[in-house]
């Protein structure tokens, strides 16, 4: 993959992370067919659109971004111009009510967003997902995993410091709002970094 320009990256901290890198990578690699308009929501710098076009052949008019954060949406411009790529459909606006009408999408992204959310944040933003996704389309989320031990203890102790709350969750706190849905899980991967326990979980779901 040719390299990307990210001298307009702000924050590297939140963005470049080894879990959030693998993150993204993982879910661009297990979607490489995915053609169709395309959501993201909570792209926040659009990398994952960024790292998306570089690597595979996408129409930029299909590329479609909503985040809460103005500023995040603006350096994303910069970011996606200094690479060449023309991000025109990005939009500041909240997952939990998307602008766009239901069966719109054949994939819809919201990737290291849950872990800033609460639990009746991350319904709603599943049921616009469903909403806006097409029958027969996927959505591809991800959790910070709750079960990994090491994980748990950092995010608490962050929790004693940080004002901006992180969270881990099991499958099992999100299965309630699949199975209530037309939704079907139909691949799970741990995504694992040294020292090699499984830290995040990215779940491919169906629309039926
Ligand atoms: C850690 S960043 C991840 C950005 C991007 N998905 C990535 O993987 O690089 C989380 C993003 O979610 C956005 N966000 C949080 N709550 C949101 C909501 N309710 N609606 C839209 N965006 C939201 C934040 O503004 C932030 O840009």
């Amino acid at each position: 993959m040719d390299e990307i320009n990210l001298d307009k990256l702000k924050n590297p901290n939140a963005f470049l992370g080894r879990i959030t890198r693998k993150v993204r990578k993982i879910a661009m690699d297990s979607t490489s067919e995915a053609r169709g308009k395309i959501l993201d929501v909570g792209c926040g710098n659009c990398l994952f659109f960024i790292e998306m076009a570089k690597k595979h052949q996408l129409d930029e008019k299909d590329l479609f971004g909503v985040d809460l954060n103005l500023d995040l949406l603006l350096e994303a411009r910069k970011l996606a111009g200094d690479n060449k790529i023309n991000l025109l459909n990005i939009l500041c606006g909240d997952g939990v009510s998307l602008p766009f009408k239901p069966d719109t999408f054949r994939y819809t992204f919201c990737l290291n967003t849950f872990i800033n959310l609460e639990i009746s944040t991350i319904k709603k933003i599943l049921a616009e997902l469903e909403r806006v996704t097409t029958p027969g389309g996927y959505i591809i989320i991800d959790i910070r995993n709750k079960a990994n031990p090491l994980l748990k203890l950092k995010y608490f102790l962050n929790r004693l410091t940080n004002p901006i709350k992180i969270n881990a969750y099991t499958l099992k706190d999100l299965l309630p709002y699949i199975e209530e849905s037309k939704l079907k899980i139909i691949k799970t991967i741990n995504v694992k970094v040294p020292p090699f326990l499984t830290v995040d979980k990215i779940l491919i779901i169906k629309k039926e």
